[in-house]
This record gives structure tokens, C-alpha cells and sequence, in this order.
């Protein structure tokens, strides 16, 4: 028997800049360019997003005698699927784009998803950039490099882990945002508070009425905040095996919330809030958070809109989905939960009638 090595023992450098301002669009194409990302670009986006600034970057960029061609799908999380990925490979190998080439990824969560994983498996990965309009995008899903699409037989079941060259984060886009956005958003932000930073806690619970009413000051602080915190959990544990963990604080009720309603009831947002509800009232049963620091927390989200109690639903169908969840640790349930504000844990497994027993009461 022969025995050859293959060594690929090797350092890279991912690092990238988040980019956080008012007026960011017009600089995007100089940056670029100084940043060396791309000597062609395609913008990817979904139909809704590109009838509202489609043509305005197209605009921005031909200044800089830039084309760019735009490719879009229908937009909403049912078109992140491997149909609409392919469709999109295609049409980007049609406008003849190489390995030096960039996508732009323009839109909120879905559009920086499946845009990235496009760009991940394009002649085995070409650089990318996002451009969020969502809260949601700005403050969570456009950092960090998860990449993908979801499966019939489950969300993000398929994707990679791809950062992009950089983030431009230009909070004009809050402007237009329907209330809900911004609420979907906020749930995120409080997640992040919540964990990480008792501080941003205190800041959003004394300016939660000026977000609401799109402050553009307290909101460039709150975002520059969270893309800060985010940028150090990724920073930390790239791959989710620690810190990263932490993100997922609310998101397994959460998501058992949203599976068995069919994604038609809530918004993503919403079931995490719920499921923020039912972490912080375990968090208590534990012994790990006092009362007062969960009754501040519901309050919190309350008063951001956001719902804390759940829906009937039957309980034999949540724990199913809950024993799925890539966060369950050999069929038995995990959570994330709090010790105080601005101070989580993760991998805690928890007896199932316990589970029962905190949602019961959470119930309508
Ligand atoms: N949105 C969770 C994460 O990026 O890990």
C-alpha cells in the first residue's frame, strides 16, 4: 500500500468591512473598485426589490460607466428553492460572467441567501457583496456568510458557508419599510441584546418609541450595535460550533412555531419573539434568570409589538419539529437560555415534560 498525503494545511483571510450609513448607495461602485471586488458585476435581486431601486443602482453604477445587468426571481421565501438557484446559475452564466466577476446581492434575507450561494457555486465560488433592505438583513442575515437554500424537507437544509468581499448597510432603507418589517427586525435585535449586551437591552428599552416612530439616529446606533455584535460572534465561531450557537436563542420553539403553521401565520420575527417568551420563562424554571429580568424581557418585546404568548397549537407536532432541530443533541431537546440579560447559554438539553410543562401556560 502506497500512502500519498494531499497537504492543505492552509490560513486564509475572509475579513471583510460592514459598511454603515446614510447615503451609501452612490459610493458603492468607487468602493468597489478601490476594494478590487469584481471587474464585472450582476445584481441579484427579487422582482419587488428591483421594481423599487432596481434602476437606481443600475443609475449609480453606469455613472461610473458600470453596466449592470439585473437578474430577479419572484420574491418571498417560497422561491428559495433549488429551482429558482439553478434558474439564477444560468442566467448568470448567459451574461457570460467569469471567475473575476461579482454578484451584488440587493434585498433582505432570502435574496443575500440564495444570492450568496449562487456566488459560492459559480465556477466554484466568485466574490459577492450585500446590499440588505430588510432590518432583518441589515442586522443579521447579511453578515456571516450563511449561504443557501431551503429543501422540501427542510429550511437551510442546503447551503455553505461563503462571506462576502463586503456589507454596505445604508439605513435609508428603513424609510420604506412597512411596520412589520421593522417589528421582525427588532425581535433580532432584541434577541441580540438579550444575550450579548445589557446595555443595547437598556438602550432599546428607553428608545423603543423613537425606532418605532424611524429615528434615524437612535437607528444608526442601534444597527451599528448589532452588525458589531454580530460581526464579533462570526468573528469568534465562524462555523457554529460555540458562540454562534447563541444566536439561536428563541429560534427552536420559534421555528417549531413557524413549521406548524406552514411559514403562513407569523412572520419570522413574531415566532421567534414567541419563542424568545417560552427561552426566558425556562430560563426561570431552571433557576438560571431571576423573574424580574424575564418579565422585563416579555416587556421589552411587548412593547416593540411584538407577540409573547403562543397559539394553540398541538403539542405532539411542536416536539416533533423540535427533535428535528439541528439544534437537538441526539434526538433529546436543546435550548439557549439566559443566565441574566446580555448573558446566554447554549447546548442546554431539557427534559421534555419540562418543555411541556413552561409552553402549557403560554398558550391561548
Ligand atoms: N442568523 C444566525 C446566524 O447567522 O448564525
Amino acid at each position: 500500500m502506497e500512502k500519498i498525503n494531499v497537504r492543505l494545511k492552509r490560513t486564509v483571510d475572509d475579513s471583510y468591512e460592514i459598511l454603515v450609513g446614510s447615503n451609501l448607495l452612490s459610493e458603492i461602485p468607487k468602493d468597489l473598485q478601490k476594494k478590487g471586488i469584481g471587474n464585472r458585476y450582476a445584481l441579484v435581486t427579487d422582482h419587488n426589490v428591483e421594481r423599487l431601486f432596481g434602476s437606481r443602482l443600475q443609475e449609480i453604477f453606469r455613472r461610473e460607466n458600470i453596466q449592470l445587468p439585473i437578474v430577479s426571481f419572484p420574491a418571498g421565501e417560497k422561491s428559495k428553492n433549488l429551482r429558482t438557484f439553478a434558474e439564477l446559475l444560468g442566467k448568470i452564466h448567459s451574461l457570460g460572467l467569469d471567475r473575476k466577476s461579482a454578484i451584488i446581492a440587493l434585498g433582505g434575507g432570502v435574496v443575500g441567501d440564495i444570492a450568496g450561494f449562487v456566488a459560492a457555486t459559480y465556477f466554484r465560488g466568485i466574490p459577492f457583496v450585500q446590499i440588505p433592505t430588510t432590518l432583518l438583513a441589515m442586522i443579521d442575515s447579511s453578515i456571516g456568510g450563511k449561504v443557501g437554500v431551503d429543501l422540501e424537507q427542510g429550511k437551510n437544509a442546503c447551503g455553505a458557508f461563503f462571506q462576502p468581499k463586503a456589507v454596505y448597510v445604508d439605513i435609508d432603507f428603513l424609510e420604506g419599510l412597512p411596520r412589520k418589517e421593522l417589528q421582525s427586525g427588532l425581535a433580532e435585535i432584541i434577541k441580540h441584546a438579550l444575550i450579548f449586551d445589557s446595555r443595547l437591552f437598556e438602550f432599546l428599552e428607553k428608545s423603543l418609541r423613537k425606532l418605532i416612530s424611524k429615528d434615524k439616529a437612535s437607528w444608526m446606533h442601534v444597527i451599528q450595535k448589532n452588525c458589531r455584535i454580530k460581526a464579533a460572534v462570526v468573528e469568534k465561531d465562524e462555523k457554529e460550533s460555540g458562540a454562534r450557537k447563541m444566536l439561536n436563542y428563541g429560534h427552536t420553539v420559534g421555528h417549531a412555531i413557524e413549521t406548524v403553521t406552514r411559514y403562513k401565520k407569523f412572520s419570522h420575527g413574531e415566532a421567534v419573539s414567541m419563542g424568545m417568551s417560552f427561552a426566558s420563562r425556562l430560563s426561570v424554571k431552571l433557576g438560571l434568570l431571576s423573574e424580574k429580568e424575564s418579565l422585563r424581557s416579555t416587556a421589552l418585546l411587548q412593547a416593540a409589538g411584538l407577540p409573547v404568548r403562543l397559539p394553540a397549537l398541538p403539542m405532539g407536532k411542536m416536539l416533533e419539529v423540535m427533535r428535528k432541530d439541528k439544534k437537538s443533541i441526539g434526538g433529546k431537546l436543546s435550548f439557549v437560555v439566559l443566565e441574566r440579560i446580555g448573558n446566554a447559554r447554549h447546548d442546554v438539553i431539557v427534559p421534555e415534560e419540562l418543555v411541556k410543562e413552561v409552553i402549557a401556560p403560554l398558550m391561548d
